[in-house]
């Protein structure tokens, strides 16, 4: 177990419209091996011995969300999302006044990552309180291009120190609140947490993770995660 002294709540933002996944249904809502993506990360999520509670942000009157109030014994809470993932992100942190101390840590997770591993999980948490914030991320492998307009390559880009920046992200509350208010206040939109904070000043620890940890943005990744989930079995 992490050295933490108490377990802590995940925000999931799950208020987004899957628009590069295209389709009628959003895409958390569809079938991932036999079950809605949502609840695969959810699952996941609370089944983990270091999370105390989801509080799940969701669009304004989802009507495909279960209804859920709790999953493996931990309290799951619903609040409305916004906009951009990053106002999602700020509701569910808002949603948790009087259950999360502002000095307390607290995980953000995507919905659309189901695969995220258990161990990932508990050693960001164990070195990214030591370190007062962390982000899971995966060094880059493949040779990057900057192109121009016309989509002809004008030169290769240094792969060298340059990362991938996935979730679950942790920082503590109060700081990330404040940090995506600047964000917000000073029209920079913030695509992680860990983003926010380091317009803010901070120094994310990045904390290797599992590249299969995928966030399924069009229908190939729902194949992918599929496949990665059926051989856990
Ligand atoms: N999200 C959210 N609120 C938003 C936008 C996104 O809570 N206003 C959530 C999504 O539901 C997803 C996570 O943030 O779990 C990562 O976003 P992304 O993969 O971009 O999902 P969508 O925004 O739904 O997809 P797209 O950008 O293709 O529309
Ligand atoms: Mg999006």
């Amino acid at each position: 177990m992490p050295s933490t002294d108490a377990a802590l709540w995940c925000v999931v933002p799950a208020a987004g419209r899957g628009t590069r996944f295209g389709g009628g249904m959003p895409k958390q809502y569809l079938p991932l091996v036999g079950r809605p993506l949502l609840l695969r990360t959810l699952e996941r999520l609370a089944a983990h011995p270091c999370i105390a509670g989801l509080m799940i942000a969701l669009t304004a009157g989802d009507p495909h969300w279960p209804g859920l109030a709790s999953l493996h014994g931990k309290p799951v809470l619903t609040c409305t999302g916004g906009g951009e993932r990053a106002d999602s992100v700020l509701a569910g942190l808002h949603a948790l006044d009087g259950k999360v101390e502002n000095d307390n840590f607290v995980l953000v997770h995507d919905a659309a990552r189901p695969c995220v591993r258990g161990d990932d999980i508990a050693r960001l948490i164990d070195l990214g309180v030591a370190a007062g914030g962390a982000l899971l991320a995966t060094p880059l492998r493949d040779t990057l291009k900057r192109a121009d307009a016309a989509g002809f390559s004008l030169a290769t880009e240094p792969r060298e120190a340059r990362w991938r920046a996935l979730t679950p992200q942790l920082f503590r509350r109060g700081e990330l609140v404040a940090a995506l208010e600047s964000a917000r206040a000073a029209g920079v939109a913030v695509t992680d947490e860990a983003m926010a904070m380091e317009c803010a000043g901070f120094k994310p620890l990045l904390v290797e993770g599992a590249e299969s940890n995928i966030k399924v943005t069009t229908p190939a990744d729902m194949m992918l995660a599929e496949f990665l989930l059926g051989r856990e079995g």
